[in-house]
């Protein structure tokens, strides 16, 4: 059996760094929280779906009760989680749920599915016996007015500049026995159309592991997802240490203007943690020391 120094990687989305002392608060609590249960023996599946729960709880992230909201005002929202024995479990468009990761889980270990969408994802959640939770906050609500008026049509325009309106957030971790799981739970892209799914429930799009590493993925959910950007991203774990790996798919991504940032480990440990947007927040615990984005 292996013997592993635990890893614990976080981001709080790679869409701006504003209010960015909640956002550090945020991903140190999560980071320690999931830090501390790998250190004591967890499995990193144990400890990224805890991790992810803190931070959907922390209403400055795009993701849980921080979620946005959609054209119509409403928080539907996307999660996955996926181990490097390829297990993988998602909801997507999920409502009413105060953490959409446990929903992913549930998914994974309860069903022969991968993804559950929409209403019957709320239905399958409250038979696994996940109260109902309105994600709905005063500040989102507030965000969606202002949009409101700012975009004038009834019906989703192009936007001019999607990067300023999205953000996901997504922690990978490596346990003792080389266990390697990501996650990533989004409230996906304001003002999005209804029924709209990015790339964070799917494999391989907004995360991925397998035995060469996990990543999670953040930004643009279509070109994300159009790219496969985690997925590729793993595949260059398999040739490379996680930060080159790292530089190449960024490199990729801005060969195909694809605005995004990455986090990851690879089956050594070693950390990726890139993104090619004006500001990622991140934070991240190796070898005891924990190590945060700068503002
Ligand atoms: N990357 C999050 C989203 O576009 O939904």
């Amino acid at each position: 059996m292996k013997h592993m120094k635990p890893v614990i990687i976080a981001h709080g989305g790679a869409g701006g760094v504003n209010h960015p002392l909640r956002r550090a608060r945020g991903l140190i609590r999560a980071c320690r929280i999931g830090y501390g249960m790998l250190m004591q023996g967890s499995s990193s599946l144990d400890a990224v779906e805890q991790a992810i729960m803190e931070l959907e709880d922390v209403s400055i992230f795009n993701a849980g009760r921080g979620s946005s909201l959609n054209l119509e005002g409403v928080p539907e929202m996307d999660a996955s989680i996926m181990t490097s024995d390829m297990k993988f479990g998602a909801v997507a468009v999920i409502t009413d749920v105060r953490y959409p990761i446990q929903v992913a889980r549930l998914v994974m270990e309860k069903t022969d599915h991968l993804v559950l969408g929409g209403k019957n994802a709320v239905r399958f959640a409250r038979i696994m016996g996940i109260p109902k939770y309105n994600c709905v906050t005063q500040e989102k609500k507030r965000a969606w007015q202002w949009m409101r008026k700012k975009l004038r049509s009834a019906y989703f325009e192009k936007l001019p500049d999607l990067a300023e309106y999205y953000g996901t957030i997504g922690v990978v971790a490596i346990d003792r026995h080389g266990f390697i799981t990501a996650g990533t739970s989004s409230g996906g892209i304001t003002m999005r159309l209804p029924g709209r799914i990015g790339d964070t429930p799917s494999p391989g799009a907004g995360t991925y592991a397998d035995k060469n590493g996990g990543v999670g993925a953040t930004g643009h959910g279509e070109e994300i997802l159009r790219h496969l950007l985690s997925f590729r991203a793993a595949q260059f774990m398999a040739r490379a240490p996680a930060p080159i790996a790292g530089e190449k798919v960024i490199a990729f991504a801005n060969k195909y203007k694809c605005r995004c940032g990455l986090i990851g480990i690879d089956k050594k440990g070693r950390i990726m943690c890139v993104n090619n947007t004006r500001a990622m927040s991140w934070c991240y615990i190796k070898n005891g020391r924990m190590h945060i984005f700068r503002w």
